[in-house]
């Protein structure tokens, strides 16, 4: 059991992120510069074509544009013009986008000055919302679908040219925001809600769950909390389970996570994380371990051509009092693929992780396991996700057994729980 939890502490306690929840309107400035912007003709075109209120104002200035550049936004290759022609009208020269009441919509566009919203999403999922609409990631129809009058390179260079508009370079970009693994922790920094939970296939009668949160603290910090419940059923006299569960505490775990480095060129985000295990819970129950535990990691994510990745994290499992466990060493890898269906909708990620850990103790094996499991996303918005697998023990199966895992995750900064289905 203590050896299950250990598993579950470094398993389920990984990752918080930050922010105030996106609230639709609040956080977007309004841009006054716009009517200086407003590109090319056909760019109006597109957006006629699309089921959402214009203002009369602003037909009559696209119509303007049109006839001022005599030129197909289809024939524009550069992502300044094609913003300028398809994109600035809603939202702004400048990117931070011109208010509701100025567009008569009833969504305001998105700051993407803010670079604590813009850094968030990753281009494929831009493209998305770009090419098909705000609808197909949960979001107002007031953001059209541009993806029969534009090409995915041109909506590519637009949004190249969106990402100029956050100065701020020390936001790592959302493209390392991978698919969260069930045990190997994350680089990047979120703000995060999980649920997870993992059982003992050989001893049903015990169960855990952790709740996980963490908030992201400005670009490249995280911090986290994570607390453990386990359920077990009490035993009976003749030694069987009664069906009568309890709940008891385990040990809570804080963390601190920094982004060290991030390069999108190369791919790589790599992040330093300590954590400590808070013995909380009670040893006589198997739910602690009855010292304070300290675990320094390293952490890194590298993107792979064709949406493969890699994670990976290392680190030591340090005691203070060396009495009640044994010091160890972990290493954590996993690769895997993410697919979208249909192109632009759910996305799927099956992913496999390989996990060794050694205790500092004479003679001791190093205890390998894998992890096959498959994670989707459950709403359109894409910020609540499910994954489900299991720890399969490699060697030394005897003390150790095959553990089904899996959590529900809600990535806060996105919307609420049930916004974006
Ligand atoms: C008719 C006005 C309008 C035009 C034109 C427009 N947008 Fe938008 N866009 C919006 C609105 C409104 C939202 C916010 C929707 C919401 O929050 O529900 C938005 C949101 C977005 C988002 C944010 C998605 C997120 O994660 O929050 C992206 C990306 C985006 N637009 C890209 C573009 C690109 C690229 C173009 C030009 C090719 C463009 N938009 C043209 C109105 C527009």
């Amino acid at each position: 059991m203590i050896q299950a939890l250990s598993i579950q502490k470094g398993t389920l306690m990984p990752i918080p992120e930050t922010s105030e929840p996106r609230t639709e309107g609040t956080r977007r400035r309004v841009g006054l510069t716009g009517l200086a912007v407003l590109g090319l003709a056909v760019g109006a075109l597109a957006l006629w074509a699309q089921p959402y209120p214009l203002s009369p104002g602003f037909r009559r200035v696209s119509a303007q544009q049109a006839e001022s550049q005599g030129k197909s936004v289809s024939e524009l290759e550069d992502g300044e013009k094609i913003y300028e022609a398809t994109c600035a009208a809603c939202h702004g020269s400048d990117g931070s986008g011109r208010s509701a009441e100025q567009l008569g919509l009833d969504a305001a566009p998105a700051d993407f000055t803010d670079c604590s919203f813009a850094s968030r999403e990753g281009t494929k999922e831009w493209l998305a919302v770009a090419h098909e609409g705000g609808p197909t990631r949960g979001f107002s129809q007031d953001m059209p679908a541009f993806g029969n009058a534009l090409s995915e390179e041109q909506l590519r260079a637009a949004i190249g040219h969106i990402r100029t508009f956050c100065e701020d370079k020390s936001w790592p970009r959302g493209e390392f925001n991978l698919p969260r693994p069930l045990v190997t922790t994350k680089a990047f920094p979120e703000d995060e809600v999980v649920l997870a939970t993992s059982v003992d296939t050989e001893d049903p009668g015990s169960a855990v769950v952790d709740a996980i949160f963490e908030k992201r603290i400005g670009s490249r910090n995280q911090v986290e909390m994570a607390i453990p419940f386990g359920w077990k059923e009490t035993t009976g006299s003749g030694g069987g389970g009664t069906g009568q569960w309890r709940s008891v505490l385990g040990d809570i775990t804080l963390g601190f996570k920094r982004v060290v480095f991030d390069d999108l060129d190369k791919g790589s985000i790599v992040s330093l994380n300590a954590e400590a295990v808070l013995p909380t819970g009670d040893e006589r129950t198997g739910f602690s371990k009855d010292t304070v535990f300290l675990e320094p990691q390293v952490l890194f994510g590298q993107l792979l051509p064709a949406d493969f990745f890699v994670q990976g994290q290392g680190g030591f499992g340090l005691p203070v009092d060396t009495d009640e466990t044994d010091e160890e060493a972990f290493w954590r890898l996993t690769g895997g693929r993410s697919f979208h269906q249909g192109g632009w909708g759910r996305r799927w990620t099956p992913m496999v992780e390989l996990l060794g850990s050694r205790d500092f103790v004479d003679g001791a094996d190093v205890n390998w396991a894998v992890v096959p499991q498959l994670q989707a996303t459950l709403n359109k918005r894409q910020h609540v996700r499910f994954n489900v697998g299991a720890e399969i023990p490699v060697n030394n199966t005897g003390p150790r057994e095959t553990r089904v895992m899996a959590y529900l995750l809600w990535d806060w900064f996105d919307g609420g729980l049930f916004q974006g289905w």
